[in-house]
């Protein structure tokens, strides 16, 4: 059963989210877009998961044991994923603590570097970076359509210790009230739980950090990592560098309204639309400025930033939402379309996770980390009902989170100390375009 596209729109439109510019006249209010995608796997290629192999007395701690996970125990995983360690740890070492971020961390395999902590957080604002471990870079692998589990040879996990982390409070099994209004409180609040986490897991300090994520994580690590950079002594790890999949950088306009006729004609096998639909949509595209800012921003050597919006809204102008005309007439050609990976068809395949997609699905089978088993196995609370993304727009305090796109400037000045920042977009990714990412970095 599907909702009609308006509903659904609504449900992708939830989260207020008011920033200013300092260059922009007005306050203004922005709908983020719910932007939790994620239905690409962010390979690396090495040869050998060897999962098997690792020791589950490798932290002294005594405390750590009561976050031991059996590799062989996990449910559905008829694999040996081999020894980790998740449950949920407090975000301050107040002992009163309320608020809790759930983590799941795996140890390298055999060709991993012992030196290295990678985190990820997946987006949302309010999305589960379990998403993350289950669909994209972890050990254990349940894509879509897929029976059962399987091992994911392109693991990160091939690369150095993992950690992913269900953040901010509000996301996945995570506990308590959320009570944050921007970036700052997040990063603030991320790192008060890694100094829990490396009290128990202190045979991690030291390690070479780098920070990835996808989606609205790039509002997320670009912050954390400001922040860490900014408060050396917090924690004792060594900031290395950025990982960012199909980040949020821009406001919606830019991101999503100004590239999506562009993206059109450059898919147009997967966009079969008649001469009268793509007449009105380029009108609308001119009438707009958005064929003129593409033309005018997306060259190089670019222009002066800061770059203007293409009208008064960072969202669209009224009459400009083109990138709904066009979601809605693709869906009449193919009603399969995934806004997250243009070239899907149908069938529509089923999501051990339950994430909508473009539009809900009915749920064939318990969603994976709602299952009680699989609750005790990881050290989760039985109580807590798992949604894949929170959208009730709770992460934030209403209205919203309110800092500013980080390519504004907290990116910049990562770059400029250092950091290595490695962003990547997805060419089939009909939400986060990549022409839309590329003037977000035109600077
Ligand atoms: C924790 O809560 C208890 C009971 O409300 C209170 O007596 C105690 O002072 C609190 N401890 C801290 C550190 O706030
Ligand atoms: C973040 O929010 C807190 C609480 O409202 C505020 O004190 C702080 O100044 C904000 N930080 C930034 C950078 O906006
Ligand atoms: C398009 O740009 C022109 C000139 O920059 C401006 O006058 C006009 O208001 C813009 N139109 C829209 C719809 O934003
Ligand atoms: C062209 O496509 C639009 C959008 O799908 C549709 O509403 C319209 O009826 C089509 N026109 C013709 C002549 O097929
Ligand atoms: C979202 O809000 C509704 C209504 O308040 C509530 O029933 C539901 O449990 C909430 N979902 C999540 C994931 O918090």
């Amino acid at each position: 059963m599907r909702r009609p596209l308006s509903l659904l729109l609504l449900s992708f439109s939830t989260v207020v989210t008011a920033f200013t510019h300092p260059l922009s006249r007005q306050r203004s209010l922005v709908r983020q877009r719910e932007k939790a995608l994620g239905r690409r796997s962010a390979s690396v290629h090495t040869h050998n998961t060897n999962v098997g192999s690792r020791s589950s007395t490798r932290f002294a701690n005594p405390e750590a044991a009561s976050f031991h996970v059996d590799g062989t125990q996990i449910p559905e995983v008829d694999f040996n994923a081999g020894d980790s360690w998740s449950g949920l740890l407090p975000i301050s070492s107040d002992p009163n603590e309320t608020r809790k971020l759930f983590f799941w961390y795996y140890p390298p395999t055999a060709n991993g570097n012992e030196n290295d902590l990678i985190f990820w957080t997946n987006g949302g604002p309010g999305c589960s970076s379990l998403e993350g471990f289950l669909q994209e870079n972890g050990p254990i692998s349940w894509q879509f359509g897929q029976a059962r589990p399987t091992p994911n040879p392109y693991s990160w996990t091939n690369l150095g210790h993992m950690l992913w982390v269900e953040q901010p409070v509000g996301t996945g099994f995570s506990q308590g009230e959320p009570n944050i209004h921007n970036e700052t409180e997040l990063a603030m609040q991320f790192v008060g739980f890694m100094q829990q986490f490396l009290n128990i897991f202190a045979e991690l300090k030291g390690k070479k950090f780098y920070l990835t994520g996808e989606s609205y994580a790039g509002f997320y690590v670009p912050y954390i990592a400001d922040y860490i950079y900014s408060n050396p002594s917090l924690l004792q790890l060594e900031v290395q560098g950025l990982w960012l999949g199909s980040p949020v950088l821009a406001p919606d306009v830019v991101s999503i309204q100004v590239p999506a006729v562009n993206f059109v004609h450059k898919n147009q096998n997967v966009f079969p639309f008649n001469q009268s639909f793509l007449a009105t949509i380029n009108k609308i595209a001119k009438g707009c400025n958005y064929t003129s800012y593409l033309k005018n921003f997306l060259t190089y050597p670019p222009p002066l930033a800061p770059f203007p919006l293409p009208g008064i809204s960072v969202e669209s102008d009224p009459g400009c939402d083109v990138y709904s005309l066009i979601v809605e007439a693709v869906l009449l050609l193919n009603p399969a379309f995934d806004i997250f990976r243009i070239l899907d068809t149908p069938p529509v395949l089923w999501d051990v996770l339950g994430f909508p997609g473009t539009f809900p699905q009915i749920q064939v089978a318990p969603v994976y980390f709602n299952r009680p088993d699989v609750k005790a196995a990881i050290h989760a609370p039985a109580n807590v009902q798992w949604t894949e993304c929170n959208l009730n727009e709770s992460v934030f305090v209403a209205p919203g989170d309110t800092s500013s796109p980080s390519s504004w400037e907290v990116l910049p000045r990562l770059i400029a100390r250092g950091a290595r920042t490695v962003l990547v977009t997805g060419l089939a990714d009909f939400v986060l375009i990549s022409e839309g990412t590329r003037i977000a970095i035109q600077k």
